[in-house]
């Protein structure tokens, strides 16, 4: 064990708050949905009860309607905002009313390969996995492309993706309000207050409604097709027919999705600029940004021979890849937030998707450079693609588990082979 690991390790402990782990204390301190399924990943290096745990704890509050919500608001902490008054979820936990990017399945069976005494654990899941994609298939697909009602369900919140749709909608009956970010991070960090505007003008639209999906999907002005959703629930719906398989569930209908959303990807590719990128439902239109959720095609297993060159483009441009925003677009900041800075968990997904694709020399490199970025900048939230510098939160789950899990030199590894 490194001091690094040993560190990592201490982060993930502090940020417990007991069957769920928190982002970081103060700016994030609920159970976030893709934030504790890498916690789990984690916490499987030293402790597999408690990664089991994680996951079951975030499934614990899974909707009626199969939604497994993007926030879990376990017990109120005056140090967020919008808390659960304002979202008005309508599940069993209080929570948010949107969803973020389903990465559970895929590593749920990764746990399993890695402890096979929670195999019964992992049986349990597959049914509530089930109807999770389910729900995504039934009120965020078109044609297989998954959309998103709020930028906040792709975890991407302020991408240069959501510039020309939040530039169409006009701010309406917003109360009064007091942001609580950036009292703990620097606000050229942040969003703007022209983004948290529109956040939330979409919060209230769904909170007005009780979270009626099939009134969203009309009145909504805001319908996104996306790479982060589109490509995580093909990955997830691989690896839950494995699962299905392996525990003797129902595949025909998973097999259906897998289908489907392979071709309903490639409403995602944009031929102008040779990339994927967000298509606007609403307006008709691609965005036209390459982000890092664009090189997560591999990871989808569609077609491995695209994105290399951007890919290899952009590695050429910073010492610190893969930034969240083409630094040779209009809209790329290098510190503020999903318009450029690098993700280290966003890295792993990319990584784990190129060496799958049989791209296993970028795949090592982009495993150095992440290293070396944490080795550098910490454990930070996010980091300055130019020099590593850390930005955002500190002592961050994600990045302490995709250390452990991936990028430390005493960890496993990549997994098993798509
Ligand atoms: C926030 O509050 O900034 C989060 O990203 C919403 O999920």
């Amino acid at each position: 064990m490194t001091d690094l690991d040993a560190t990592a390790r201490r982060i993930l402990q502090g940020n417990d708050r007991g069957g769920y782990t928190v982002p970081t204390a103060g700016l994030y301190p609920y159970q976030w949905n893709w934030d504790s399924v890498f916690a789990a990943m984690g916490f499987v290096t030293f402790d597999t009860d408690r990664a089991w745990r994680e996951v079951e704890t975030l499934l614990s509050g899974q909707w009626p309607n199969g939604m497994v919500p993007h926030i879990l608001f376990h017990k109120v902490e005056p140090t967020y905002f919008p808390g659960p008054d304002v979202w008005g979820g309508v599940g069993p936990v209080p929570s948010s009313g949107i969803s973020q990017p389903p990465i559970a399945a895929t590593f749920i069976r990764y746990l399993a390969d890695l402890d096979p005494s929670g195999a019964d654990r992992a049986k349990a899941m597959v049914g509530p996995l089930t109807d999770w994609h389910r729900w995504f298939f039934d009120w965020r697909g078109e044609d297989g492309a998954i959309c998103v009602s709020h930028p906040w369900e792709t975890g991407r919140d302020n991408s240069p993706d959501w510039d020309a749709p939040f530039a169409a909608i006009e701010p309406a009956n917003l109360d009064a309000y007091y942001r609580r970010d950036t009292t703990h991070v620097a606000e050229d960090e942040r969003p703007r207050r022209w983004d948290y505007d529109r956040y939330l003008t979409l919060v209230k639209l769904g909170h007005d409604c009780g979270w009626d999906e099939a009134h969203l999907r009309e009145v909504s002005p805001f319908r996104v097709a996306d790479p982060t959703m589109t490509f995580t629930l093909l990955r997830a719906n691989r690896d839950l027919l494995a699962l299905a398989q392996r525990f003797g569930a129902e595949t025909a209908e998973i097999e259906g999705w897998i289908a489907a959303i392979e071709a309903g990807s490639e409403r995602l590719w944009n031929a102008e600029i040779g990339a994927y990128d967000t298509f606007d439902m609403r307006a008709g239109k691609h965005s036209g940004v390459i982000s890092n959720a664009s090189f997560l095609n591999w990871y989808a297993g569609v077609r491995p021979e695209r994105m290399l060159d951007h890919f290899d483009r952009i590695a050429g441009l910073l010492p610190y890849g893969v930034p969240s925003a083409d630094p040779q677009q209009p809209g790329f900041e290098p510190k503020r937030y999903w318009r450029g800075p690098v993700w280290a968990m966003m890295n792993w997904l990319i990584a784990l998707g190129l060496r799958d694709a049989g791209h296993d020399g970028r795949a090592t490199a982009l495993c150095d450079t992440t290293r070396s970025m944490i080795s550098t900048g910490g454990f930070a939230e996010y980091f300055d693609p130019r020099d590593a510098s850390p930005a955002g939160g500190r002592d961050f789950t994600w990045t302490a588990a995709t250390w452990l899990a991936w990028a430390s030199p005493t960890a496993k590894g990549f997994p098993w082979q798509a």
